[in-house]
């Protein structure tokens, strides 16, 4: 049969173009369904915790036990903004434990974290009234791959170049981004921002912004009249895969996301926006739109642990500890690994979430011409390039990073890591 070739809108092109997400989630589903000998450090996907596995086979034991409620759940639609007792429930437990001013219609659920982005950004952002545009900041790049194409439009994103500080010395290894808000100063000031947007812990490095740091963007959003979008994906207040203290920020200017999916359950797709009314409003709309409703099982699952309080004990008991130690081992081969090979290289403070973001200096080709090279040898990590997109400037640092999701079976990930030693050896000579 002859090719046929259909002409797309211009949005329809944008979105359907070649994203950095798009190869990122089809390498990894393609790797986790058909390659069992790919070493998976690509892809966000949580890991296996055995013990929070239990819990949720348990719950679906009881789900399946409980006739009319299985049926309920099967069989209905729930409204857009979500399941009424499910947000009622969510409503109770933040204002209980964290005195946020939130009641239920401040609540939209989504069809995972990933539609809420796709959803807020371009309601605050791309074309409004009488010509105007606005844009979406980023207060610190690298910053998550998943929104970078998300816009309607092209060139949607302004991000402001971090300051690169030593926080146990250069000996260590150890370096962290921290704000500079001096940019982001600059970057409000050119009078085309529509919102501030950060992921907090930040993937792809694992940095967890201080609760100083938040309070900081919450005022300066304020006092321009804009929302500050808190991407919470692995923070607090759940599923709390932290390694330092954080405390959970709301506020009414201030859009926080929530997800299952780094609790262990990503295939439940679901998402949590805590906003404003018109906001939550606004998401609930957006859902009817686009697909009439979310999904209702992963509500359904975790309702007994949002009306109990038990959600918020699942990071700091369960998951914790566990991605706490598969970073803590990954970073010992790291140090083995990459020091035997004679490379210049560093970790970001891994303050939670589950990556590894590397900095290898002195590269000689781009960190996606590595990816290949690792990729071929069946390691599959994320090339940084795609991490730093908004940035006016070039920076050569945004060619020297890669990321590594550290938390699956650990003998895949040593290997990975010493595959990773020696093609990034040949590639710095
Ligand atoms: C920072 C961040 N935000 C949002 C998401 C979206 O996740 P989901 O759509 O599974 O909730 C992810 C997924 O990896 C993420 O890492």
């Amino acid at each position: 049969m002859a090719p046929v070739s259909y002409e797309f809108s211009l949005s329809g092109r944008k979105l359907s173009a070649h994203s950095g997400i798009l190869s990122l989630m089809d390498d990894m589903g393609r790797a986790l369904a058909l390659d069992p000998g790919m070493r998976m450090l690509g892809g966000g996907n949580p890991a296996v915790v055995p013990a929070m596995q239990a819990l949720v086979r348990e719950r679906m034991a009881e789900l399946l036990a409980d006739e009319p409620g299985f049926e309920r759940m099967m069989v209905s639609y729930d409204p857009p903004q979500g399941n009424p007792r499910f947000l009622r429930a969510l409503a109770d437990l933040l204002r209980r434990e964290f005195g946020w001013d939130i009641g239920p219609q401040n609540l939209a659920i989504t069809n995972g974290g990933q539609s809420a982005f796709f959803f807020l950004f371009n309601l605050l952002a791309g074309h409004f009234e009488g010509g105007r545009r606005k844009k979406i900041l980023l207060p610190l790049a690298p910053e998550y791959i998943g929104y970078a194409d998300q816009g309607l439009e092209p060139h949607f994103f302004v991000a402001c170049q971090p300051q690169i500080e030593w926080p146990q010395g250069r000996g260590a290894k150890v370096f962290k981004y921290k704000i500079d808000f001096a940019a982001v100063e600059r970057a409000l000031a050119r009078g085309d921002i529509g919102a501030i947007a950060v992921s907090r812990p930040t993937n792809p490095t694992g940095n967890v912004l201080t609760d100083a740091e938040v309070a900081r963007l919450s005022d300066l959003a304020a006092a321009r009249n804009l929302p500050l979008i808190l991407d919470n994906a692995y923070g607090a207040p759940f599923p709390g895969v932290l390694f330092v203290p954080a405390k959970p920020f709301w506020a009414p200017h201030v859009i926080l996301t929530l997800s299952l999916s780094k609790l262990g359950l990503p295939g439940t797709r679901t998402g949590i926006v805590i906003a404003p009314e018109p906001i939550a409003k606004a998401v609930g709309a957006l859902t009817a739109i686009v697909g009439l409703a979310n999904g209702n099982i992963g509500q359904q699952l975790v309702l007994p642990w949002i009306e109990s309080g038990k959600i918020l004990e699942l990071g700091p008991q369960l998951l914790r500890p566990f991605y706490e130690a598969r970073g803590r081992q990954a970073a010992a081969w790291a140090r083995e690994y990459f020091d035997a090979a004679g490379l210049d290289w560093a970790l970001h403070a891994n303050e939670g979430a589950f990556f590894h973001w590397l900095w290898l200096k002195n590269l000689k080709i781009s960190t996606r011409e590595l990816f290949e090279r690792l990729k071929a040898r069946q390691v599959l990590t994320v090339p940084g390039e795609y991490f730093f997109y908004g940035l006016e400037a070039d920076w050569p640092h945004r060619h020297e990073c890669l990321r590594m999701n550290f938390s699956r079976e650990p003998e895949a990930v040593r290997q990975g890591y010493q595959i990773i030693a020696e093609e990034a050896a040949k590639a710095t000579r």
